[in-house]
């Protein structure tokens, strides 16, 4: 492990999509790359953190020096946070599908035996929600983020409330923006003393930036 002022502490972390299976071929998924969860994991153990990395099947390769927990569905990433816990920090920045297919079928769906086939949906567990809400065994600090289109501050401001976490990092995927899929991000830090908007920068910046926030709100560690 890196030595950094995050050095002692234990962070557990999602990124990427997560794929929601129809049949053994075919799943739903999302546009999440896994860009800026993987570069915040990267900045976090560059800080000297332990990290749990969980993460769906992103399209880049997960950062080096964490440990890589890799999972497919919501539920495969809700157990892997759960088995991860305890931990100082819980960062959750996984595109986690909100619902599931519960007629997933044990065989390819063939086509041309009568009607298309209809799929029908259950929600997925919300692994921010469940875990901001655990009595003991919180982190004691849970950062969400939230990806919004329209009038971001008021839309994750109720988000953090709703969530019951103690930060959201919203961000502003309206399609003009190109920051889904793309280098940059633009981000406001929501916390119960209010937003705090940076300006537009790399994913890697907002990372360190976010890493090194972290670690000032943890402080150092005790008997590190
Ligand atoms: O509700 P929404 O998807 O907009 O919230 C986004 C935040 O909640 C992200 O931090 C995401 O990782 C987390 N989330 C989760 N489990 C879900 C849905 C979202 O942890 N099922």
């Amino acid at each position: 492990l890196a030595d950094g002022p995050l050095k002692g502490r234990r962070i557990v972390m999602t990124s990427g999509p997560t794929h929601e299976p129809i049949d053994p071929v075919r799943y739903i998924a999302n546009r999440s790359s896994g860009a800026q969860g993987t570069a915040l994991g990267r900045a976090l153990a560059g800080l000297g953190a332990e990290v749990v990395f969980v993460t769906g099947p992103a399209s880049v390769p997960p950062p080096a020096g964490v440990e890589v927990v890799r999972v497919e569905t919501a539920r495969q990433m809700r157990d892997a946070v759960l088995a991860a816990l305890p931990a100082d920090a819980a960062v959750f920045a996984a595109a986690v599908a909100d619902w599931r297919v519960t007629s997933e079928s044990a065989s390819k769906i063939k086509k041309g035996v009568g009607e298309s086939p209809t799929l029908q949906f259950a929600e997925n567990p919300d692994i921010l929600a469940e875990v901001s809400k655990l009595g003991q065994g919180r982190p004691g600090l849970v950062v969400g983020f939230a990806a919004e289109t329209d009038d971001v501050i008021r839309h994750a401001t109720e988000k953090r409330a709703r969530k019951g976490c103690d930060w959201i990092v919203a961000n502003d995927v309206s399609p003009a923006t190109g920051i889904m899929g793309g280098a940059e991000n633009a981000v406001t830090i929501i916390t119960e003393d209010g937003a705090d908007s940076w300006e537009r920068m790399g994913k890697d910046a907002v990372a360190m930036a976010l890493a090194r926030r972290i670690a000032e709100t943890l402080g150092p560690a005790s008997g590190r």
